[in-house]
């Protein structure tokens, strides 16, 4: 059965547009996990645009589940992941002038810069998983340098324009998935997943965990407004 990991990344994109200490990321994967999470991600990002160095070191002594850590295959990264010790690393593309991940790896075209990644990664003990795109030449790549995890990119089904698009997306990752149980990798997969369009996707056989993100921060921004006026409300009157 699927389960949820919880991207804390845009908690901190709040906190960054004061520069202050609030709203904290720790807090909110405190209460991701009370609520059922199962997992906690969080992306640093060589910008630092939202999580911050002292966010990971913090979320390592806090996270009770497990901490899923996604960065890019750069010597900065590798260095604090392998100071870190997350549970996972996510390898992920990164674009400076991007809003958000735009796509999977390209692994094979980075197979030999991927593959000293994974390797002393994994040296550390800490399991590693590559952002892919629902392709079965990607996702063979990964298999072959040594990946045991994969995540599978969600956002063309997420954002496919119309019904009939989406469910081709949807049988892309379908096929995506079987291949990748039979090379024994685990499955994960997000970008984009959200209240109306993630049940198809948990239902894929064995799909592991979905990282989400945008969509929960929104719907808590949203569903937290009613009680946080009324106690100030409450405090002004
Ligand atoms: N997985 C990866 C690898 C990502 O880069 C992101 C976005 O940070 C997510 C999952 C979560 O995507 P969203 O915020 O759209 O739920």
């Amino acid at each position: 059965m699927a389960t949820l990991g919880v991207n804390i990344d845009h908690i901190a994109t709040i906190r960054q547009a004061r520069g202050g200490r609030e709203p904290d990321p720790i807090h909110a994967a405190v209460l991701a996990e009370l609520a059922g999470a199962r997992g906690i991600t969080a992306h640093l990002r060589e910008d630092r645009r939202h999580i911050q160095d002292r966010d990971v070191y913090i979320l390592k002594q806090t996270v009770s589940t497990h901490l899923n850590l996604e960065m890019a295959s750069a010597a900065e990264m590798i260095k604090i992941a392998v100071d870190v010790l997350p549970f996972m690393v996510t390898l992920v593309p990164e674009k400076r002038e991007e809003r958000t991940t735009e796509e999977g790896l390209a692994v094979r075209e980075r197979e030999r810069e991927l593959v000293k990644t994974i390797s002393t990664l994994r040296e550390n003990h800490i399991l590693v998983s590559l952002f892919v795109n629902p392709d079965i030449a990607e996702i063979r790549a990964a298999a072959k340098i040594g990946a045991t995890h994969i995540e599978l990119y969600t956002g063309t089904y997420s954002n496919a324009a119309n019904a009939s698009i989406a469910s081709d997306e949807l049988e892309t990752l379908k096929a995506c998935a079987m291949a990748a149980h039979k090379l024994g990798l685990v499955i994960n997969a997000g970008h984009g997943l959200n209240y109306q369009n993630v049940s198809p996707v948990a239902d894929i056989d064995n799909m592991g965990e979905l990282n989400i993100g945008h969509s929960i921060v929104a719907r808590a921004s949203l569903v937290g407004m009613e009680s946080a006026v009324r106690e100030m409300v409450s405090l002004i009157s």
